[in-house]
């Protein structure tokens, strides 16, 4: 991939030819070893108590082997090895970290697996299914229309922040499929993009937001700026 769109790298779904890669062979830090290792008494006798748990992620059903307070974050990047949510603050600040449980936005750093056993959890590599459930079409598309427009807007500079803010306007628009700039300004407003793309990030839920209409045409000019 050339130009502008070379820092965006879209995930596929698991199972696919490009199947996501483990944290070392994708050269990607993900969640920090020492992160991961028991530091006190607490997360020692936690590691020990690693209890069987059952959640559905990406619309698969899964089987965890461990500790009911390890964060949800953890356990998909790690156990389960998706590359969607990325650890960032580790304090429910940034967004970077966030996936769809039931439907809703939430930070998977601050989650526990215990807090979704029995619940379904979507990440940014399941979203094309997610959207095609929810629109009862008879198969996934590629991407999710907002994971196209980011890339037709090219919204997005180094990325980092890019999961985040497409779980997040994904949950906007299944929520208020024709969001005003200001309702789209107030839903991003917890997700922080070091490289300020907010405006193209606005621009792309407009571009999504007519494409799930069936009209893909700009009405009114788009919001400038947007750090490039
Ligand atoms: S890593 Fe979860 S909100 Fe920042
Ligand atoms: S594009 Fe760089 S952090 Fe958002």
């Amino acid at each position: 991939m050339t130009g502008p769109h070379r820092h965006f790298r879209v995930l596929p779904c698991r199972g696919g030819k490009n199947t996501p890669k483990t944290s070392s062979e994708r050269n990607d830090p993900g969640v920090p070893s020492a992160a991961l290792a028991p530091r006190t008494n607490r997360e020692r006798a936690a590691a020990e108590a690693a209890v069987a748990t059952i959640l559905t992620v990406n619309l698969r059903v899964q089987n965890v082997d461990a500790a009911p307070d390890t964060p949800l974050l953890y356990i998909l990047s790690n156990n389960l090895e998706l590359q969607g949510p990325r650890f960032g603050c580790g304090l429910a600040q940034c967004g970077s970290c966030s996936v769809l449980v039931d439907g809703v936005e939430i930070r998977s750093c601050v989650t526990t697996l215990s807090a979704v056993a029995g619940k379904s959890v979507t990440t940014l590599e399941g979203l094309p299914a997610w959207y095609a459930q929810q629109k009862k079409l008879a198969s996934a598309p590629e991407l999710h229309p907002l994971q196209q427009a980011v890339i037709d807007e090219q919204a997005l500079q180094c990325g980092y922040c890019y999961n985040g803010q497409i779980i997040k306007g994904a949950e906007l628009l299944s929520k208020n499929p024709q969001p005003t700039v200001e309702q789209i300004r107030t839903a991003m407003n917890g997700h922080l993009c070091r490289c300020a793309t907010y405006p193209r990030m606005i621009n792309a839920i407009q571009r999504a937001s007519r494409t799930m209409a069936g009209n893909a045409s700009r009405v009114g000019a788009p919001v400038a700026g947007g750090g490039r």
